[in-house]
């Protein structure tokens, strides 16, 4: 039985810091496993210039724990207005690795995001031309698509057509959470990636529905039927470097998930690894954790690996994780997979 297994240190490549003192509370929790993270630019308001994202930078960095390496790769959030100049200079001077894109309303603070991706093409054009990869939050918002079928129409809709007008665009499809997403993902050869969530690995949608309202279950997109859940397992496990971790992890208080109109979003950053490991090993494909979440993310983003190593070690009782963490803006209520968690990050060494 195996009881430890080393890896090169994992990267979170879509995670949600927020700011003040939410951020001061979550970023050691990933600083902790994680040597990078690309960082959601939806802050209110969203981070939309280039000196937005050096600034919001700076923030991240005063916010990580003596002595950590945790590196944030910073986003601009794609709006109407967005200057293709802007971007391009951002990534010249090394301050961005990647560009978002909300469809408008798809979820937390996407108001500014995009209507009319007519009204972006320049910018997509430019960021095809530099190799500046977009990722996406794939959901149409129209009212009168079922809110599970979200992902699979903004597909057929929105990203094939915007993938083909736009030869050379570097695409990541973000956190997807159906097997069309996966096969979509796999249908292109070049330019085109999926993160996975350590959630959607877990979850479907009776997690949040059966058996009374479970708030805490509740992200976007929303988690799906079973055989979906069970095609982002495959995919995550296969090997194929299309494929890698992006948690999602996203942290909202307590008031503000258990109320009427609850917040999107399940935090996982303590976590994950544990739950991944658990999860690999349920499908007899530990020898694939280190590729989902070490080195097809930087493959795809044309970064080194981290040289550095974690340590996951099993013991024969479950690890203990709070059930909430305590931030200056109140409790954050910690994703509980259900599951007893054997795996826990025991040690880091340099080299
Ligand atoms: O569940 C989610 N929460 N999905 C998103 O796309 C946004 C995120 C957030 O910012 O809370
Ligand atoms: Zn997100």
């Amino acid at each position: 039985m195996t009881t430890t297994l080393t890896i090169r240190r994992p990267d979170d490549w879509h995670l949600h810091l927020r700011d003040g003192e939410m951020l001061a509370a979550v970023c050691p929790e990933s600083a902790r496993h994680f040597g990078r993270a690309i960082i959601m630019p939806n802050l209110v308001p969203p981070v939309v210039t280039g000196s937005d994202a050096a600034r919001y930078k700076e923030r991240i960095l005063a916010a990580r724990p003596a002595g950590s390496d945790f590196t944030p790769l910073m986003t601009l959030y794609l709006t109407e207005d967005t200057d293709p100049e802007d971007v391009a200079q951002a990534h010249r001077d090394g301050i961005v690795q990647a560009v978002k894109l909300y469809p408008a309303g798809a979820t937390t603070n996407s108001a500014s995001g995009v209507r009319n991706f007519d009204r972006v093409r320049g910018v997509l054009e430019r960021m095809a031309e530099i190799g500046l990869p977009l990722c996406v939050h794939g959901e149409v918002t129209d009212d009168d698509v079922d809110i599970f079928d979200r992902e699979a129409v903004f597909i057929e809709r929105v990203l094939d057509p915007l993938r083909r007008a736009t030869p050379g665009l570097r695409v990541v499809m973000e956190h997807i959470t159906t097997a069309d997403g996966v096969e979509y993902a796999q249908s292109v050869d070049e330019d085109l990636a999926a993160t996975i969530t350590t959630h959607h690995l877990v979850i479907n949608r009776n997690f949040i529905l059966a058996g009374g309202i479970k708030p805490h279950y509740y992200c976007l997109p929303v988690a799906k039927r079973e055989r979906h859940r069970l095609a982002l397992r495959k995919a995550a496990i296969s090997g194929d470097a299309r494929f890698f971790l992006g948690t999602d992890s996203a942290p909202h208080t307590d008031p503000l998930k258990e109320q009427a109109c609850g917040c999107a979003g399940c935090f996982t950053a303590t976590n994950t690894m544990s739950i991944l490991a658990q999860v690999f090993e349920d499908e007899g494909a530990l020898h694939r954790l280190e590729g989902f979440t070490s080195r097809h993310g930087p493959g795809f983003y044309k970064l080194p690996v981290n040289d550095d190593t974690i340590t996951l070690t099993k013991s024969n009782t479950p690890v203990d994780y709070p059930d909430k963490i305590h931030t200056g803006d109140g409790p954050v209520t910690l994703f509980d997979p259900q599951f007893p968690l054997h795996w826990s990050v025991a040690d880091a060494s340099s080299g």
